[in-house]
């Protein structure tokens, strides 16, 4: 069996909102091994992004512990997450978050930049010509090859979000995190953009967990996460390597007519 490269135990999420608590996770163990093809399903407010944001040490937990790349997040400082936020894990967002003044190629290129210029630089890409033939390549293998001089305002939905898929891998992160990446798509480009996802996956190895609330999107994952409630109703993996429906949560499972090994 691969390593674990992302682990949650008893991670429990509470914000404050006007002297309200909401808890958005209550009680959170998982694990997610290198390489893996993620979905995390289920409806709105059930903590996907809540999720995604302990993983991507956006955020921390309340309590329990979140360990990423063997780090356990809240042992560390700002600067010590921001720097394993850098290094391991690149982001693709619902809404594309690309530059509008910037090109396509210029957009993908940006994070080797701005690496580049900063101390500790960790992509070990420095010359021009390297940098060059990588960001073309990423570009090249979304299919956007003959797009690369044209803003962002000038392509589709799809090939925005195809974009945002080769900037989050210019860095060559081990985990890849995003947040209902298809929302804004017709069905037919957010199973492209599934399919370049899974390709991606297996060309660089890159762990990729993704939220989402289609279900024809949450079936296409190897590994199936279900959330109701801040709680896991269902984890498991598609080809059976360790299918597990949590007997803790079997309960509200039942409760909510979800059964074990089905969505
Ligand atoms: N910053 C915040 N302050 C207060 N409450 C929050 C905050 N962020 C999220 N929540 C609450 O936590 C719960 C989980 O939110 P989360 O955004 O993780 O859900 P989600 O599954 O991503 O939903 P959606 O599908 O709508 O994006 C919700 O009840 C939400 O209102
Ligand atoms: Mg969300």
């Amino acid at each position: 069996m691969s390593d674990i490269i992302i682990s949650l135990d008893k991670v429990k999420k509470v914000y404050f909102l006007d002297a309200v608590e909401v808890e958005a996770l209550k009680d959170i163990s998982l694990d997610i091994h290198a390489g893996d093809f993620v979905s995390i399903a289920g409806p709105s407010g059930s903590g996907k992004t809540t999720i995604l944001n302990l993983i991507g040490c956006v955020d921390k937990p309340t309590s329990g512990t979140v360990v990423v790349g063997g780090k356990r997040t809240s042992d560390l400082d700002d600067d010590s997450l921001t720097e394993l936020r850098h290094k391991s894990i690149g982001f693709i967002f619902q809404t594309f978050n690309l530059i509008p003044v910037l090109n396509i190629r210029e957009n993908v290129e940006l994070p080797l930049l701005l690496d580049n210029q900063s101390a500790g630089s960790q992509s070990k890409i420095e010359s021009k010509a390297d940098r060059k033939e990588w960001v073309d390549f990423l570009i090249e293998s979304v299919g956007l090859k003959d797009r690369m001089l044209h803003k962002p305002a000038e392509l589709s939905g799809g090939q925005r979000q195809r974009v945002a898929i080769a900037r989050a891998l210019v860095m060559k992160p081990a985990i890849v995190l995003a947040d209902e990446p298809t929302a804004n798509l017709d069905s037919a480009t957010g199973e492209s953009i599934l399919r370049l996802m899974r390709h991606m996956n297996e060309t660089f190895g890159t762990t990729f967990i993704f939220s989402t609330h289609d279900p024809d999107i949450v079936e296409e994952a190897d590994h199936i996460i279900r959330l109701k409630d801040g709680r896991i109703i269902e984890d498991r993996r598609r080809n059976g390597a360790s299918a597990a429906l949590l007997a803790a949560n079997l309960e509200t499972a039942e409760a909510t007519g979800t059964e074990g090994g089905q969505l």
